[in-house]
């Protein structure tokens, strides 16, 4: 495994691999502090191809929170040896500014969402994907891969990337993977990293919720089933709601009964750190 900092060495690197034979390309776009989530990733591109290159850059621009952005985990060193053993054979960890130019720092990047980012965490995080199609669109055209793959804990974020692929014509295929947990239920995070051992207990409420709300489909609508889960997470000491929506898995938009496939996502602050999670409800 090497690990590179430089477009140019990555592109000459590629441009060896590929030469060599080596066709299959995956690529795994993450922001390091990685766990076992990332490394299903890994693991599941070390199987599907010949190559795999994993990208580790905390990415600013799509970040709407500073101090999300400064406490956000970094340990390169340790993603190494984690990315070792997972099988992958080039790490890309640039710098900031071997990434972006300074307008583009400063310039918000302009992507039509087609609606996709209006709801959920676009409504809450405004700007942010935005940035994570500018770094997720700079990487497919630096590696080229042939498949790209990305964790389903972040559907929104997927849905997007999907949109993106097609709306920017990239020859890539799009692999969604399963939300991994810890034993406890709660969905695998780097920000897990940052909540402390009781904190930990108290998330796993979220899953649970989750779980358990499953139990009410078709019975209840999903308006009501939205209630449920509001006032279920409420009654957790230490777990503040952001939103709970049951949203049409295609448009992400409300939905209203439960005749096309549908996702709750939900997004909770436990303490200062804030959690996502999803689960398929019809
Ligand atoms: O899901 C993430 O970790 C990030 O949003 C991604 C896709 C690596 C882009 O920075």
């Amino acid at each position: 495994m090497i690990i590179v900092n430089t477009t140019d060495s990555l592109e000459k690197t590629l441009a060896t691999v590929r030469s060599a034979g080596n066709k299959r390309i995956g690529l795994v776009p993450t922001m390091g502090a990685l766990h076992a989530g990332h490394v299903s990733l890994v693991e599941q591109s070390v199987r599907e191809n010949d190559y795999t290159v994993v990208s580790v850059f905390v990415n600013p621009t799509q970040f709407n929170n500073p101090v999300d952005l400064e406490k956000y985990p970094r340990d390169l060193d340790k993603d190494a040896d984690l990315l070792r053993i997972s099988g992958c054979d080039l790490i890309f960890a640039p710098s900031k500014e071997t990434i972006y130019t300074e307008e583009e720092l400063q310039k918000p990047f302009e992507f039509d969402f087609g609606g996709l980012d209006q709801v959920m965490e676009g409504k809450f995080r405004p700007g942010h994907f935005n940035g994570v199609v500018q770094i997720v669109s700079k990487l497919f055209s630096l590696v080229k891969p042939q498949r790209a793959y990305f964790g389903e804990k972040d559907f929104q974020q997927l849905s997007i990337i999907h949109r993106m692929t097609d709306l920017m014509g990239f020859d890539i295929q799009i692999v969604d993977c399963p939300i991994v947990r810890e034993a406890s239920g709660l969905a695998m995070s780097s920000r897990n990293e940052r909540l402390t051992p009781e904190q930990r207990k108290i998330a796993a409420g979220i899953s649970k919720v989750l779980f358990e709300c499953r139990n009410f489909v078709p019975s209840y609508s999903p308006e009501k089933l939205k209630q449920w889960v509001e006032n279920e997470i409420n009654q957790i000491q230490g777990l503040e709601l952001e939103y709970f929506e049951i949203a049409n898995t295609k448009t992400l938009q409300p939905a209203i009964n439960w005749e096309k496939p549908t996702v709750g996502c939900i997004a909770v602050y436990c303490g200062e750190v804030r959690l996502i999670d999803n689960i398929r409800c019809s």
